[in-house]
């Protein structure tokens, strides 16, 4: 058994209350990667890991990446300093497109070695559990490749991965941006293929001008839900064209960025199941000053959650620590308001909350310990995240003997 002893408080939201439980002066005793015992322990581990009286909380459940790709796209992030929009630097050359020849020529295991040295990163600051997109690859091969990388990346990291098929995440240029054959390629091959291979949990579709439009995103959606694959969309990030009341309609999971939500699509999905991602870091990387009105949505009574949008263009940010200083600063949530929706919110946007997202008997050990009192000062030291260890699934990070 692993104690964690002499924790000074232990701050996880708590789903049954809908509140933060601090408790403090406690311990947590883990046995094959499950939570057995909170509060005050009657045995004593095999392995201890003194807490020194400083905070713990669950680790951070990222619940929209991008990681599978080859070369940063850091020449557009200079082009935007120098006042180019993301939209022009896409329509120069740049973008998504730019970053599918490097995935399709890569060696698999190649691949495999970049995306696992991106997982270290995540790991380090926190994150125990990711879902990660493919979307890179946009054909048939590349796609399948990309998530063979994914599982193998789940099984050889310490991370918890949960794939997504973003094969329409663009329209490839042998396309010709013919959106409406590249949709029936991924209606009638793709989806059947990532359904076959069966790794994909998720479906996920770019709805925005330039890229699929509303029939389209519906379209695909429909399919991928026809082969049991959850959907979910990136909508409203540079223009609201609908992709909200298509999320609702074929109750996806996530409705994902919604800078530009009108208010009417903020009640629909108030009365909707449908969680709402929030990327702040993608707004600010991009140097805009519109972030999502998120304040709306939570008083409106949209579930919300947060996560990066690590990705080689629009946000090259992996630190959940910073997503939640800057969803305090830009997003005017409070602390345990991003807390929660760094870590229950985003457990429930991967349909995994039984299991993880909050500190529980019975769930898995996946924990952050902080050389910090209070969660308090973790948007406070924003950048800085002083995390002393991570428990994956009852195993620490950094081995203490
Ligand atoms: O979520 N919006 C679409 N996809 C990414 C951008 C990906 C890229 O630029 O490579 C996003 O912002
Ligand atoms: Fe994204």
């Amino acid at each position: 058994m692993l104690q964690l002893k002499n924790i000074g408080i232990l701050s996880t939201y708590n789903s049954k209350t809908d509140s933060f439980d601090y408790l403090k002066n406690c311990n947590i005793d883990i046995e094959n990667g499950i939570i057995i015992g909170l509060g005050e322990s009657k045995h004593n581990g095999d392995q201890v890991i003194d807490c020194n009286h400083k905070l713990v909380t669950p680790g951070f459940v990222d619940a929209h990446t991008h990681p599978v790709f080859v070369n940063g796209r850091e020449k557009e992030f200079i082009e935007r300093i120098s006042g180019k929009s993301y939209q022009e630097i896409s329509n120069n050359g740049g973008g998504i497109n730019s970053s599918i020849v490097g995935v399709r020529e890569i060696d698999e295991i190649d691949l495999l070695d970049l995306v696992i040295k991106r997982m270290d990163d995540f790991i380090n600051m926190g994150t125990t559990t990711i879902e990660a997109k493919t979307g890179y690859g946009l054909n048939t091969d590349s796609e399948l490749k990309s998530l063979r990388v994914l599982e193998n990346a789940h099984n050889k990291h310490k991370i918890d991965i949960f794939p997504t098929f973003l094969g329409a995440h663009s329209i490839p240029n042998e396309y010709n941006g013919d959106s409406n054959a590249y949709t029936d390629l991924l209606c009638n091959e793709m989806i059947p293929a990532v359904a076959k291979q069966g790794i994909a949990k998720f479906c996920d579709v770019f709805c925005e001008e330039e890229y699929f439009d509303c029939n389209q995103s519906r379209k695909i959606l429909e399919k991928a839900v026809e082969y049991d694959l959850i959907p979910r969309m990136h909508t409203d990030e540079f223009s609201s064209i609908g992709g909200v009341k298509i999320a609702s309609k074929i109750n996806a999971i996530s409705a994902d960025h919604l800078m530009e939500i009108s208010d009417e699509d903020i009640e629909l999905l108030a009365n909707s199941n449908t969680i709402a991602i929030l990327l702040p870091g993608t707004t600010f990387f991009l140097g805009k000053t519109t972030y999502a009105p998120a304040r709306k949505l939570i008083d409106k009574g949209v579930h919300v959650s947060i996560a990066t949008d690590f990705n080689p263009g629009s946000c090259h940010i992996k630190s959940m620590p910073f997503i939640i200083g800057l969803s305090c600063i830009y997003l005017g949530l409070s602390i345990e308001e991003a807390l929660k929706a760094a870590t229950w919110s985003g457990a429930c946007a991967i349909n995994e909350q039984e299991r993880i997202g909050s500190i529980e008997v019975g769930k898995k050990a996946d924990l952050i310990i902080w050389d910090l009192d209070t969660i308090d000062q973790i948007p406070y030291n924003i950048i800085n995240a002083p995390i002393v260890n991570v428990i994956k699934d009852g195993v620490p990070l950094i081995t203490l003997d």
